[in-house]
């Protein structure tokens, strides 16, 4: 049974206190609905700020059904580069996923297709899952560009992949004009294009690939639109930013997967 991912990114926000305070929520939670996610198949990946993930790999070591992630990683091994994170640093205190190609990174910090195939492959060589993003400007949208803009990003950056490393990543389609706007994409809209991105990675690997492929949405998800969105066959989760801050809200979103 394919995965269904929710993932929270929760991007700069909270302090040490407030994120163990939200870490240990989402845990609580888990852990009295761990039968059903197992039930389902349903994954939790919490998306956090660098400097909380060992502490919060200490406090998730016993929940089942629960991943961290980082929200990026660097593009080359180790050496003279100030302030940067490795994959291998991330690897090495048990991250499992990484968020690659954000648009957030891609806006802010002109990370391009080429500087994030980089970014893929140094996480697969470190066995991180990336969490890989794509999604189309408002613009690109209203000139009727937007399946070719989401299949150069993915040509660009991941259809390089093997297919046994392919297998390894997720694919999240976060429409930039819908990311923490309130505006979402309807339903149709997003799972039309996550028919798009299947066909894509069909055409470019198998049909099983396809199938086994988790693709989220992302761009202002809500506890209130969560449930439609979710209920599209090709729409196989989520990555929340704003409403994963709230255990409520959080709990919620995960709980319009099944
Ligand atoms: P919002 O849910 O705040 O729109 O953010 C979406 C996002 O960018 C998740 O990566």
């Amino acid at each position: 049974m394919k995965q269904k991912i929710i993932a929270a990114n929760w991007k700069m926000n909270k302090t040490l206190p407030e994120a163990v305070q939200l870490i240990e929520q989402v845990s609580d939670y888990i852990m009295t609905k761990r039968l059903r996610f197992m039930d389902e198949n349903v994954l939790v990946v919490l998306a956090l700020p660098y400097v909380y993930l060992y502490e919060a790999l200490y406090i998730t070591r016993n929940v089942p059904h629960l991943a961290l992630a980082a929200q990026n990683c660097y593009t080359e091994r180790k050496g003279a580069f100030t302030g940067e994170i490795s994959a291998e640093m991330l690897q090495s205190i048990g991250t499992e996923y990484v968020i690659i190609g954000h648009s957030e990174r891609r806006n802010y910090f002109q990370e391009d297709n080429e500087t994030l195939l980089k970014k893929v492959d140094m996480a697969l060589e470190y066995d991180l899952r990336p969490i890989f993003c794509v999604g189309e400007q408002l613009n690109e949208r209203m000139e009727d560009r937007h399946f070719h803009v989401i299949q150069k990003q993915l040509k660009d950056s991941v259809f390089h992949l093997p297919e046994t490393d392919f297998a390894n990543v997720a694919i999240a389609y976060e429409p930039v004009w819908a990311i923490g706007t309130g505006k979402t994409a309807s339903p149709i809209q997003a799972d039309r294009m996550h028919q798009f991105i299947r066909s894509e990675i069909r055409n470019n690997y198998s049909e099983k690939t396809a199938c086994n492929t988790s693709i989220l949405y992302g761009g202002s998800c809500n506890a209130a639109n969560a449930r439609e969105l979710f209920s599209k066959n090709d729409i196989d989760g989520g990555l929340i930013g704003g409403a994963s801050l709230n255990a409520a809200d959080f709990e919620k979103i995960i709980e319009s997967l099944y």
